[in-house]
């Protein structure tokens, strides 16, 4: 029956993608989306709630017979805001804080892989700027540096060179631009990278279709690292053997390891995986659909969203059905980011653009979409494979009149070129 009430919180690509998928569900009646964007209006209705205002969005969900709550943002999970529906008894899709410690504390992560021998790469933190630098000065190059906390995926430095990695310790540790914390030293990795995304509930593992990120602001993966600017599935060299490693080594270890800690995961676990010599390791895990994986993904899901999102919190069986089309999304980003960049240029032509447009940071003005974040848009193009979809995302981009934008045209090259 189509009656279902569902509330969004977030307000990105992501959350766009996820409001899309639920706007196709035959059960979902009314979608609100808090605070959404100008691109999920069209889907949703906005409301201008904070998605870290936790006790506003669940009087907000109360007042409104809301069924569902759907958490996009790490901030949102950060706070407790699954926690507090918990305790309130209204339905949340998503970890508790607890639980999403497997994104927002390196070390957790890392030790419940080390734990439960989860490939991944050795490591070992510190809090001392210079322990930290003997250790590093003693291996061998490229130095892998992380920041053990939220820091927006920009928190991770790769150094080529001493100085470079010398530069970042000193950053996180000394001048701690991300505020107080402890880094981990990781052994770097080869090969290329992957997201694979599961809906877990307890034990149970739902996978979603594989998908790729492309981190760095210019074309062949140069420039600094970003939230992502481009992203595709399926990925071809994510073999049936690779998935079923990762799935059966990598996914369901660790969601049976979460649950054996007393920290049980519901929601969605992102593995952010790399494909080296000896087999998949695990570079990260994220508690939350990856942004901009997520707006190629979902679109190729052809099963009810709604009722993955209810069978996971109740802890149900669900099928899921994926569509066999190649999906290609590139991200229109602001010029300067991911620095400092202009808002409000006016967005012209979209009316005339065929591939899907998630809107990542666009708000309305006099009438007009205008641009209001880093990640302003992202278009993603469909066909039978990859080619054709980035044929058709790239030519739906001319389209777009906008001064203030850049893309990549080369997203998917590491397949395509
Ligand atoms: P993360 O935020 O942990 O995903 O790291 C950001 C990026 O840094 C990853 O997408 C990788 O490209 C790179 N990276 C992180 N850890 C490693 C590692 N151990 N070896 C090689 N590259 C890494
Ligand atoms: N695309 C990487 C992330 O969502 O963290």
């Amino acid at each position: 029956m189509k009656d279902k009430k569902v509330l969004v919180v977030g307000s990105g690509g992501r959350c766009h993608a996820i409001v899309e998928a639920l706007s196709r569900s035959p059960q979902v009646d009314k979608i609100y989306c808090a605070p959404g964007n100008a691109g999920i209006a069209a889907l949703a209705e906005c409301v201008a709630i904070g998605v870290t205002d936790v006790e506003a969005l669940a009087e907000f969900a109360k007042q409104n017979g809301v069924d569902l709550t759907v958490v996009g943002p790490e901030a949102a999970l950060a706070v407790g805001l699954v926690d507090r529906f918990n305790e309130l008894g209204l339905k949340a899709f998503g970890p508790t804080k607890a639980a999403a410690q497997i994104e927002s504390s390196k070390e957790f992560a890392k030790e419940l892989m080390a734990k439960y021998e989860i490939p991944t790469a050795g490591y070992k933190a510190f809090d001392n700027y210079e322990e930290a630098k003997e250790y590093v000065f003693g291996r061998a190059l490229p130095a892998v540096i992380k920041y053990d906390g939220l820091a927006a995926g920009k928190g991770v430095v790769v150094a080529e060179s001493y100085d470079d990695a010398d530069a970042a310790l000193k950053d996180m540790l000394l001048d701690e631009s991300f505020g107080k914390g402890r880094v981990v030293v990781e052994d770097f990795l080869a090969g290329p990278e992957f997201s694979f995304m599961c809906v877990v509930s307890g034990e149970k593992i739902y996978p979603l279709a594989m998908a790729q990120d492309h981190k760095r602001a210019y074309e062949g993966d140069k420039g600094p690292n970003t939230g992502g600017m481009g992203a595709y599935s399926p990925v071809p060299f994510v073999t049936a053997e690779v998935e079923e490693f990762a799935l059966e080594r990598i996914m369901k270890p660790t969601a049976k390891a979460m649950v054996a800690e007393g920290v049980p995961f519901k929601g969605v676990l992102y593995g952010g995986l790399i494909l080296t010599a000896d087999g998949p390791k695990v570079i990260e895990f994220n508690a939350r659909f990856g942004d901009p994986e997520t707006e190629v993904v979902l679109p190729r899901l052809e099963s009810d969203i709604y009722e993955l999102f209810d069978a996971a919190v109740d802890g149900r069986d669900c099928e899921t059905k994926w569509s066999n089309d190649a999906l290609l999304g590139i991200v229109l980003a602001s010029n300067g980011y991911p620095g400092s960049y202009p808002k409000g240029a006016v967005i012209g032509g979209l009316e005339r653009v065929e591939s899907q447009v998630f809107h990542m940071g666009t708000s309305e003005k006099d009438g007009s979409i205008v641009t209001a974040g880093g990640r302003v848009l992202m278009v993603v193009g469909r066909g039978k494979d990859l080619a054709e979809a980035r044929k058709m995302a790239l030519e739906d981009i001319a389209k777009i009149e906008c001064d203030t934008l850049f893309f990549r045209s080369d997203i998917g090259h590491k397949v395509l070129d």
